[in-house]
């Protein structure tokens, strides 16, 4: 291995507080990349970035450092307006998959590329694998070519995007150094402005089972992106939406897809007593809303979902992708394992998300490293939301997956997870209120 001096003179001087230039901060990004800088000191680096910060300028600079290191798709022959959505991740948060056939269904061209769960944390391509057949990673050809035909798509980063962070986000995980607000936002936006979108939605979830647990923080992390959006020309929308409690009734893989699907599928499926979760259907309709009006589309999403227009699109994108849509519904044909009673009676006044989401866990429906085995079929279904009435035994979740360890000892530990009250709790909302109007930019 050879040393790169410079190397250690950019750790001290991140140590000690100073700024560093855009070539100290290229040369570290490079040389982690490439090989040439080991571990040990790209960790010595991050942990000195997390305990200092970094400028605004710096952020910047580590963005477009990490950036350059791939290739940016190439969507300019695609006419109009390209969107992109992400969202920093939480328990049951599924609105990717029905965004983007939201948005592609009003005709505004959407390229999403998405991650695989790790931790307590679902991930958008797990849960796409799980519909039979379906193809995540497209290249960069295959992507374009869907755009134009299809006019949207879900979607893996390809191997070129961005390397820098494959590696550093790989090592920022086993080396406490994730938590920090500039690693993340550099980390994130150097993935989007290599999808090469005009405009990009972020969706910041706050609160327990979020990464950022409280708003000051979040706020912080929507500031520093909408800076390095503006810096490279881009539009950023940020909503921080709430983490405290799942979103939706489905934790898991396919049992989530489903969910999507009966409510993709519109009002007909209401009328069959199909509980449509109101939070999640709010923050699909608001998300959806802000990027379609953002890219100045005068549809809305209630009329898209109303009218099956955004159904007929997820079946289009499946189809192009090699799934098959009807493999969705053999998730009801799937037996629990067990299903957990309320110990007494009241009102559900609380949920806890990071709790349900390692319970998920636990079921098989996520993974404990990097590349582990994932279970498409288990996961959970929330039988009483927050604001039913219980009476002792009603179901409260309903389990799937894998019965090790027992059904019995899960069926305990999940009982802890709600909060059963006396007194009927104001409905959560999913959208956090206090979001100060200038921080949707
Ligand atoms: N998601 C990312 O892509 N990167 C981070 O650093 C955190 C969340």
């Amino acid at each position: 291995m050879q040393y790169m001096p410079n190397v250690i003179n950019v750790i001290e001087a991140k140590r000690d507080g100073r700024d560093l230039s855009f070539s100290q901060i290229r040369d570290v990004v490079d040389g982690y990349t490439s090989g040439e800088i080991p571990d040990y000191q790209m960790s010595a680096f991050l942990m000195a970035v997390c305990l200092r910060g970094m400028s605004d300028d710096e952020t910047i600079f580590l963005t477009r450092a990490m950036l350059e290191t791939g290739e940016t798709l190439d969507l300019s022959q695609i006419p109009g307006l390209k969107l992109d959505k992400h969202s920093t991740g939480g328990v049951g948060d599924k609105v990717s998959l029905a965004l983007v056939p939201i948005v592609a269904a009003a005709g505004i061209p959407i390229a999403k590329m998405s991650g695989r769960g790790l931790g307590n944390t679902g991930g958008t391509l797990d849960k796409l694998e799980s519909i039979s057949g379906f193809r995540v990673e497209l290249t960069a050809e295959q992507i374009i070519q869907q755009i134009k035909s299809v006019g949207g798509c879900l979607c893996g980063q390809t191997e070129k995007i961005v390397p820098a962070d494959k590696k550093m986000y790989a090592l920022r995980d086993v080396t406490g150094t994730v938590e920090s607000i500039s690693l993340i936002a550099a980390s994130i936006m150097s993935k989007k402005l290599a999808g090469g979108a005009d405009i990009i939605l972020l969706d910041i979830k706050v609160g327990r089972g979020a990464f950022m647990k409280n708003i000051d923080d979040a706020r912080k992390l929507a500031f520093v992106m909408r800076t390095i959006a503006a810096a490279f020309g881009k539009t950023v929308i940020c909503e921080l939406t709430n983490m405290d409690i799942p979103l939706g009734r489905a934790v898991g893989n396919l049992i989530e897809v489903w969910e999507v699907a009966k409510l993709l599928r519109g009002p007909q499926q209401y009328s069959y007593g199909f509980p449509i979760d109101e939070r999640l259907y709010h923050l699909i309709v608001d998300l959806s809303n802000a990027a379609l009006s953002l890219a100045g589309s005068s549809h809305t999403a209630v009329t898209l979902l109303e009218d099956g227009s955004a159904w007929q699109k997820f079946g289009e994108i499946v189809e192009a992708q090699g799934g098959d849509v009807n493999s969705i519904e053999r998730w009801g044909y799937i037996s629990p394992i067990a299903v957990v009673g309320s110990p007494n009676d009241g009102y559900v006044t609380d949920i806890d998300a990071e709790a349900i989401g390692r319970l998920a866990l636990t079921l098989g429906a996520g993974r404990t490293t990097k590349d582990g085995p994932i279970d498409h079929l288990a996961g959970l279904w929330i039988n009483a939301p927050i604001g039913s009435v219980v009476q002792k035994g009603t179901p409260l979740v309903t389990l799937y997956g894998r019965p090790s360890p027992t059904g019995r000892e899960l069926n305990k530990e999940a009982k802890a997870f709600f909060t059963i009250g006396d007194e009927k709790p104001l409905p959560p909302s999913s959208i956090i209120e206090i979001i100060p109007d200038e921080i949707r930019c």
